[in-house]
């Protein structure tokens, strides 16, 4: 083992980081070697990136961070910066870039990673914030791992033949259903110790909230297909202004993938046509969908904060945990997350991810619909960069919370905030309902 300054904990912390950048880059090349170079180059959805530029995205941001800041090294192509930066070069016009071919774009993250690995060896951990617990690295295992979901996406809006293979997830253990009633009263969101979390999960401060009732589990497609059946899209009752003005525009009648089967639904996934399984949560649907559904069955989405406390407080202890089940980083036991399946587990299939309250699925499966706009928590400052989340924050976009079965458990913990543009449905986003406690539930 190499002599270090920082004694055994800077020892740890660098074979964890070598682990999860090794884990990030494992994934990357499977989203990326599946397809030939032809495919890596096409732009599958205006609202997606051809594969290729995500890729050198990738390596374009670890060589800004890691190579330049962090280790001082000379800049290994400074030359494509402007290419890849994602704030100067919409989605929708990266395939006319003159963008790194596929061979150099390999190249080029392979060399950023060795020059990255090398600086690796060397690095203190020294308070210095950006390095201390390693967090720039850690920032970039996420930013990687985030890319590898937006590239599952596009692969889920691909045509053609199916590339990707993985087991069914689990079965249901347990029967989940109904709501769960979760007392008045303070807890801690967000987080001041998580030594990865990004600036946006910090700090860490107390919230007052009146009593509330939240779904036990996400809302399946059964349930999501009776508000089809019932019309729930021709009812501008249920919609919002906007979200009916949008349905109306883009003819929505259903989740993006569904089409209708016999008497049924029929949902395609990654290449492959099956049928809408009953008691799966429901995956593809926009903010504005969400919205609606909730309204149809007498509820509302939660507020960011009702998801967090039914996540991760727990009431014989009072504080929060990092996940539903604990301190402990998720297993394979816990929830469907990391690309192991390629859809949503069914209901009631993790039942040692349940949090405290008796919730269960708040991790993995889909990311969840929250009805709260983005913004900094109380005494947020930005870090390392304005455009990591400050720059989105205010009404346009919607959070959500809990990762996909596309997010790796790198990128996901019970304070990770995501957030998106309410029509947006490509993304692997569901939900879950809440609703005020009625006089008679909220004495009980
Ligand atoms: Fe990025």
């Amino acid at each position: 083992m190499t002599e270090t300054t920082d004694g055994p904990d800077g020892v740890r912390l660098r074979e964890h980081i070598a682990t999860e950048l090794a884990r990030a880059r494992a994934r990357t090349e499977v989203l990326t070697d599946v397809v030939d170079d032809a495919d890596l180059v096409r732009q599958h959805s205006p609202l997606m990136s051809p594969l290729v530029w995500d890729l050198a995205h990738v390596g374009n941001q670890e060589e800004l961070w890691l190579v330049r800041d962090v280790g001082g090294r000379e800049p290994v192509r400074q030359d494509i910066d402007e290419l890849y930066d994602a704030f100067k070069q919409p989605r929708r016009d990266r395939p006319a870039l003159p963008l790194l071919p596929p061979p150099q774009a390999r190249a080029y993250v392979a060399t950023v990673r060795d020059k990255v690995f090398d600086l690796l060896d060397g690095v203190t951990f020294t308070d210095r914030r950006l390095v201390a617990d390693g967090f720039a690295f850690g920032m970039i295992v996420q930013h990687e791992q985030q890319h590898d979901e937006t590239m599952l996406a596009t692969h889920q809006l691909r045509s053609g033949p199916a590339v990707f293979d993985a087991p069914p997830p689990p079965e249901p253990r347990v029967r989940v259903g109904g709501e769960v009633l979760v007392p008045a009263g303070e807890f801690t969101m967000g987080t001041d110790t998580d030594p990865w979390a990004l600036d946006n999960e910090r700090p860490a401060h107390r919230v007052h909230l009146p009593v509330y009732l939240i779904d036990t589990a996400p809302v399946t497609n059964a349930a999501y297909a009776a508000f089809i059946a019932e019309g729930g899209y021709h009812d501008p009752r249920w919609w919002s202004a906007a979200g009916w003005a949008h349905r109306q525009e883009m003819g929505l009648t259903a989740p993006l993938h569904w089409h209708p089967d016999g008497q049924g639904w029929a949902y395609r996934r990654f290449g492959r046509w099956a049928p809408v399984r009953d008691d799966e949560p429901v995956v593809h649907v926009s903010w504005y969908e969400a919205q609606a559904y909730a309204a149809w069955a007498g509820k509302r989405l939660p507020t960011e904060a009702e998801w967090e406390k039914a996540a991760r407080w727990d009431p014989a202890t009072g504080r929060s945990r990092r996940y539903p089940w604990g301190d402990g980083d998720p297993t394979t036991n816990h929830a469907n997350l990391g690309q192991q399946h390629l859809w949503p587990a069914p209901v009631g299939a993790y039942p040692a991810g349940v949090s405290p309250l008796g919730v269960h699925q708040l991790i993995g499966d889909v990311w969840e619909w929250t009805s709260t706009t983005f913004r900094g928590h109380p005494g947020f400052t930005a870090f390392p960069y304005r455009e990591y989340s400050e720059v989105f924050f205010g009404d346009d976009y919607r959070v959500l919370r809990g990762g996909s079965f596309g997010t790796d458990r790198a990128a996901c913990r019970g304070t990770f905030r995501n957030w998106d543009y309410p029509i947006r449905r490509q993304i692997f986003s569901g939900f879950r309902c809440a609703r005020d406690a009625g006089p008679e539930e909220a004495s009980e």
